[in-house]
């Protein structure tokens, strides 16, 4: 991982009573590492909490900003409320470089499904492609109500089905689903029971054809959860992991002490090495390629009976 970045606030104003927009930029003003549309940094926010935020700006080779939007959560962990309420224009943060696990893929047509906050990968993907014009691009962006809705005045003029439920109800997502296409990729980012109805709804696509983001991060204990043991090479100890218990905290349990902040598998900060075994990986932070060598304890699990893990 390369060293992080320290980029300050350089404007910082509400998009919606909820929605703030961040632009962080470096203070020297020297360009930033480039990205693509779709990628997340993540922020240590002024409470501590490590933070990941989509990029809203389509992605370039050696962009002078990253914006960030945050959305207020009072009943989440404290990151998005530190954001909100301790970070100043002028103050610098600590942000990690982009790292994609929503990437574009080649296709001939794009339907982007976007809820909530979930827009923010999804506006950086449909600029780049639009940009780019040589495919079909599609958007539904569903909110609650208009004063909800982040870019409001963006999305309403381009083509995109707006659609806010408190006026019209559900969208039926099944007549722009029901018909898999091998020319056409699915993306959907939002909350947790729409990327499940999307997921369901596709369940007759070619996996490869659908990606989804859930930008609530991973529920450590949901889906399937067997006992396991974990080996800590260092000193061999064999940390038995129950059920109901994340490979974080029976480490813990056990004296290891693993760095975590998220505990949802989107920050990156408590990857360990994985030495021997198979893994369920369930964290929004590591590549296909790094999973061959790492694991994020804080919410996979292992689908052998045995995994020996190490630090990073
Ligand atoms: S603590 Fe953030 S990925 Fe595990």
């Amino acid at each position: 991982m390369p060293e992080p970045l320290h980029l300050q606030v350089a404007g910082k104003t509400d998009l919606t009573p909820t929605v703030a927009r961040f632009v962080l930029r470096d203070p020297r003003g020297a360009a930033l590492p480039g990205y693509r549309g779709g990628a997340h940094v993540t922020v240590t926010t002024p409470r501590g909490g490590r933070r990941s935020y989509s990029l809203v700006e389509a992605g370039g080779r050696a962009p002078r900003e990253y914006v960030v939007c945050v959305r207020r959560d009072p009943g989440g962990r404290g990151g998005s409320v530190s954001m909100h309420d301790d970070v100043h224009v002028g103050d610098v943060l600590e942000v990690t470089w982009p790292a994609n696990t929503f990437a574009l893929r080649p296709a001939k047509r794009y339907l982007f499904i976007a809820g909530g906050i979930g827009i923010t990968p999804v506006r950086a993907m449909v600029a780049e492609l639009r940009a780019r014009g040589r495919a079909q691009v599609e958007l539904l962006y569903l909110t609650r109500e208009p004063g909800e809705t982040a870019f409001l005045d963006e999305f309403g003029a381009d083509g995109t089905l707006l659609h806010h439920s408190a006026t019209h109800g559900r969208l039926d997502l099944w007549p722009y689903l029901e018909h898999p296409d091998d020319d056409a990729r699915v993306y959907c980012c939002g909350p947790t029971a729409l990327v499940e109805e999307v997921q369901a709804l596709t369940a007759h696509w070619r996996p490869s054809r659908v990606h989804v983001e859930d930008f609530a991060g991973v529920d450590a204990l949901g889906g399937r959860r067997t006992p396991f043991t974990a080996v800590w090479a260092p000193t061999g100890a064999r940390v038995a992991v129950p059920a109901d218990r994340t490979l974080l905290g029976a480490l813990r349990d056990a004296g290891v002490e693993v760095d975590a902040s998220c505990e949802s598998g989107t920050c990156g900060t408590c990857r360990l090495r994985l030495l021997d075994g198979d893994v369920d990986h369930r964290d929004l932070v590591l590549g296909a390629a790094e999973r061959a060598g790492h694991l994020m304890p804080c919410v996979s699990r292992a689908l052998s009976e045995e995994i020996t893990i190490a630090p990073a």
